[in-house]
């Protein structure tokens, strides 16, 4: 179970100037606490349908069979080509539950090629074996740039004999590009659900199919969203934890001037959980001129000696959201060999250093009046990734009624999309 600690936003710790006083934010929980509601009320409509995905045990099944069945093929490669919501909550579930070095260790290698930077794109293509990879084509629409023209690099590699068996696709389940390649070329496909948006999409099959092909339990990860789900459903508003921390972050944003979010894990796995928040935020709330807190991802403790500094006496603009681990997988601990200077690391296990260091940090900023709250996972695996992930997106959701914006959509990100497309089709 995750735990919410929200004690240093309070004025009683941080001061009247930049806390929030704990009845307020319980009074406007409890007025919202119908948004919650609405929400749950709109599961089957566009946008809202994040909610259900991890009901659908049909497509779980389905992904475990092809993985299954993948197996064979004994692929050195996993090569997701992708971006945005196609990319980033992927890379967050094969760091929280594998941890960031996994591709260093074990096969198959989970690539997610998310740029079209062209010494990383050929460095990439001449050092893996394409012959021993399987390619997974992620895009919603089907037509975004980076992914097609990276897959019109792979595609180039292979003979027409072999495109059936090195593509996969995971696209709309009617419309787009990829959907008319794949029927031509005879390739397997997987759905991204028409009322589920790219950044909401990760427990579809956007996230699993990758997952499940690295061996990461799906089910698991199912498990841990119903039952943060459950939670939000049935708690009541000032308990709710996605009500919480929506209260939370409107509040300082838009009463206490807070309009930057930090999220700062205190564990590498899950330092890319912060990137695809990152973007679920920024896409989801900024939508005018006066939505849309500036979500900024730190990491604990490197970015203690690069951005605390700035966090702690720089401008009070701030709310930091901690994500901490109470376990990790593996612990080294210190041996005697520290002389006496710094002898009080002596016998420690880095997690309890790391520990120190967070609780270190929030007690200092807290004692800098800078707004900060800590979420702690029991240990990064599948059913609190699972939780995290609802947690998190549910809690968007929640945003998009307190700022009264649609959340759910991206005209900016669609406008710039097309004037790159017209500015290609002019230098023909
Ligand atoms: O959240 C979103 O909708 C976007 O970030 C998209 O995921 C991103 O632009 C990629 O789009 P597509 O999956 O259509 O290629």
């Amino acid at each position: 179970m995750l735990k919410l600690n929200t004690q240093n936003i309070l004025k009683t710790k941080i001061g009247p100037e930049n806390g929030i006083a704990e009845s307020d934010l319980c009074s406007f929980c409890k007025a919202n606490g119908k948004s919650v509601k609405k929400i749950f009320d709109s599961k089957n409509q566009a946008g809202y349908a994040f909610l259900t995905l991890p009901d659908d045990n049909d497509l779980a099944k389905k992904i475990e069979k092809f993985a299954a069945e993948q197996k064979k093929n004994k692929w050195e490669n996993i090569v997701v080509l992708g971006i945005g919501g196609s990319a980033l909550g992927l890379i967050a579930l094969r760091e929280a539950v594998l941890g960031p070095l996994y591709n260093l260790y074990s096969k198959p290698r989970l690539f997610v090629l998310d740029n079209i930077d062209p010494f990383y794109t050929a460095n990439f293509f001449s050092t893996i074996d394409v012959h021993k990879s399987l390619f997974i084509v992620i895009s919603k629409s089907g037509t975004t740039v980076e992914p097609m023209a990276l897959y019109a690099i792979a595609r180039g590699k292979f003979k027409q004999s072999d495109v059936k068996k090195h593509f996969v696709f995971v696209t709309d389940p009617e419309e787009g590009l990829l959907r008319d390649i794949a029927k031509k070329d005879n390739i397997s496909t997987f759905e991204v659900p028409q009322k589920v948006g790219g950044r909401f999409s990760v427990l579809s099959a956007v996230g699993l199919l990758p997952a499940a092909l690295i061996g990461i339990d799906i089910k698991a990860i199912f498990d841990g969203a119903k039952k943060m789900r459950g939670q939000i459903g049935k708690s009541s508003p000032e308990k709710n934890p996605a009500l919480l921390l929506a209260a939370t972050q409107y509040l300082m944003d838009i009463k206490k001037g807070k309009c930057m979010t930090v999220m700062m894990p205190y564990s590498s796995s899950l330092y890319r959980t912060a990137d695809w928040y990152r973007q679920l935020l920024a896409e989801s709330i900024g939508k005018n001129e006066k939505t849309g807190p500036t979500p900024l991802k730190a990491l604990g403790t490197t970015d203690q000696h690069s951005q605390l500094q700035l966090y702690t006496e720089g401008p009070n603009n701030k709310l930091i959201i901690f994500l901490t681990s109470a376990t990790f997988a593996k612990d080294p601990k210190i041996g005697n060999v520290l002389p006496k200077e710094i002898g009080y690391l002596n016998g420690k296990k880095l997690s309890e250093i790391l520990a120190a260091a967070h609780a270190g940090t929030a007690g200092s900023l807290a004692a800098a009046k800078r707004p900060n709250l800590t979420i702690e996972v029991p240990t990064c695996d599948e059913e609190n990734i699972g939780a995290l992930i609802m947690l998190f997106e549910f809690q968007v959701a929640l945003l998009g009624f307190m700022y009264k914006v649609n959340a759910f959509d991206q005209p900016g990100v669609e406008h710039g999309k097309k004037i790159t497309k017209s500015l290609l089709s002019k230098t023909k």
